[in-house]
């Protein structure tokens, strides 16, 4: 079977991690703070610090903005549920948009309709690796997180040819990414804050509570040199995983013209395709199926729209990606035959 996801590992991780273990500096320590200077450069962020996942960052995000209970914050429904965990966990409320069907991830018009004196945040993900224009939601007045998890790397506005546009990551009032082992830059788990030096203060200050004269509210969520390491180690190559990502991409594309589904329409720098995103005309499950029995791993993008865990009626655009996106393999361990076998798979169960 080819699996959904599975990790580039090379032998200079593997000693970059060995390195850090045969020093014995465990916890964090230099290669933390070497690994932030390194993503807040390629960024663009004055300031970065680094937590044990994107999850933690998204939380730690929220708190260093003031949200806490009594505050809403909106996210959207199509996305996975470590944004209502994030918020919920600050004590506050999410208010659930639904998508917007261009870019995935929630749609400015609704967002702007859940809006209420109570809103303190709005959560923007670059849905499944397509870094989206942050300006409409910044006009909405309320600060904006932008959820780089699936976008490392991604240019904003990088979709025209030739236009580099601007980092994913350096448009919000903070910035958060995830480093799980499925991410454009793994480290197994691993988060980081992106953003002013004042408010990524506030998250080093949270994320560890060791020495601290006053007793206000800290956790220990910090990273370790070791995953760090090999977050560097994959951090140099992030220009080549991109660009091995985007080249099965354009396969997957150019086999899929002329079959019944939407693909992703090609996106130049604005997308890293953290995941290949297809909607079909037919059954998801069978989909699955069908590609299952084709030795092929295919998934639901998002596991389940929040929305429908919270019983919640409407959502109609939600519903929608729910009931038709297929996510197939789309990562640089892939080998050629392996991307020649997803595609014959794609192009036949689509057909059917
Ligand atoms: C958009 C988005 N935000 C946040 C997260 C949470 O990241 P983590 O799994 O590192 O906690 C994910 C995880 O997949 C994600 O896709």
């Amino acid at each position: 079977m080819i699996p959904h996801s599975r990790p580039h590992v090379s032998e200079d991780d593997v000693e970059a991690v060995a390195g850090v273990v045969r020093r014995g500096q465990l916890a964090q320590g230099p290669e933390v703070e070497a690994f932030e200077r390194e993503v807040a450069e390629r960024v663009g962020a004055p300031a970065a610090a680094a937590v044990a996942s994107g999850t933690v960052a998204l939380e730690l995000a929220l708190r260093a903005l003031g949200v806490g209970p009594d505050a809403e914050v909106v996210v959207p429904s199509y996305a996975c549920d470590a944004l209502h965990h994030a918020v919920t966990r600050c004590g506050a409320q999410p208010v659930l948009a639904d998508a917007d069907p261009a870019t995935l991830t929630l749609s400015v018009e609704d967002a702007k309709r859940r809006l209420g004196p109570r809103t303190r945040a709005i959560i923007v993900p670059h849905a499944f690796g397509l870094a989206v224009d942050l300006a409409p939601f910044e006009h909405l007045g309320v600060p904006v997180i932008e959820d780089c998890a699936q976008a490392l790397g991604a240019r904003v506005g990088g979709r025209a040819a030739g236009s580099q546009g601007r980092a994913a990551g350096s448009q919000g009032r903070l910035a958060v990414c995830s480093f799980y082992a499925t991410k454009l830059v793994a480290a197994g788990e691993g988060g980081m804050v992106l953003g002013p030096v004042d408010l990524v203060a506030r998250v080093r200050d949270a994320r560890d509570y060791d020495e601290r004269e006053d007793l206000v509210p800290r956790s220990n969520a910090k990273l370790t040199d070791m995953q760090a390491a090999l977050g560097r180690s994959q951090l140099r190559r992030l220009d080549a995983f991109i660009a091995r990502r985007r080249a099965i991409a354009g396969e997957y594309r150019r086999r899929l013209a002329g079959a019944p589904c939407r693909a992703p329409a090609e996106a130049g720098a604005a997308h890293v395709y953290h995941r290949f995103v297809v909607q079909t005309e037919g059954s998801v499950p069978s989909a699955l199926k069908a590609m299952h029995d084709r030795g092929v791993t295919a998934r639901r993008p998002v596991f389940r729209p929040l929305h429908r865990a919270l019983g919640l009626p409407g959502y109609a655009e939600a519903e929608r990606l729910w009931s038709t996106c297929v996510s197939v393999p789309c990562y640089p361990a892939l080998t050629d035959d392996e991307v020649e076998t997803v595609a014959a798979a794609l192009v036949e169960v689509l057909a059917r």
